[in-house]
């Protein structure tokens, strides 16, 4: 009813923050994409799992983005994040990604793993 959505204001609001903090500290090259990337994933994903190449996952069965090596690889990781998370695990509420943005993701994951 009301013009005013304070929830989507939030939403956008909260996007633009986590951009500009993912710009101005960031500590490694990651190329524009990579940053996008990281900034939809802590948005979606970063209520459980860690993000970045440091901290904890909120929730503690959620593995931190940063330690999963070879799965990133094993597995088409770019099809599943299209197909929707679901297919991932049963926790998470589906969310599909376009193709260019799993692509993008998982470039960004990739680009963390300690090992690589
Ligand atoms: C509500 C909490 C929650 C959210 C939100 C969440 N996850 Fe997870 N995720 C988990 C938990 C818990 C596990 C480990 C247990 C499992 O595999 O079911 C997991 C495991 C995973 C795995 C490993 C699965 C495997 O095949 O080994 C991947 C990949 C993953 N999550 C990706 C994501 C991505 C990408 C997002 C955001 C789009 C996301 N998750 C959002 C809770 C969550």
């Amino acid at each position: 009813m009301s013009p005013v959505k304070p929830a989507s204001w939030f939403k956008s609001f909260g996007l633009a923050l986590l951009l500009s903090v993912a710009w101005s500290t960031s500590a490694y090259a990651l190329d524009a994409e990579q940053r996008r990337s990281r900034a939809l994933l802590e948005e979606l994903c970063g209520r459980c799992h860690a993000v970045r190449t440091t901290g904890h996952s909120p929730n503690p069965l959620a593995p931190a983005f940063r330690t999963f090596g070879e799965k990133l690889y094993d597995t088409d990781m770019v099809a599943r994040l299209e197909e929707g998370i679901t297919t991932i695990h049963p926790d998470m509420p589906t969310f599909r990604f376009s193709r260019r943005e799993a692509a993008a993701a998982v470039n960004y994951l990739r680009s963390i793993q300690k090992n690589r």
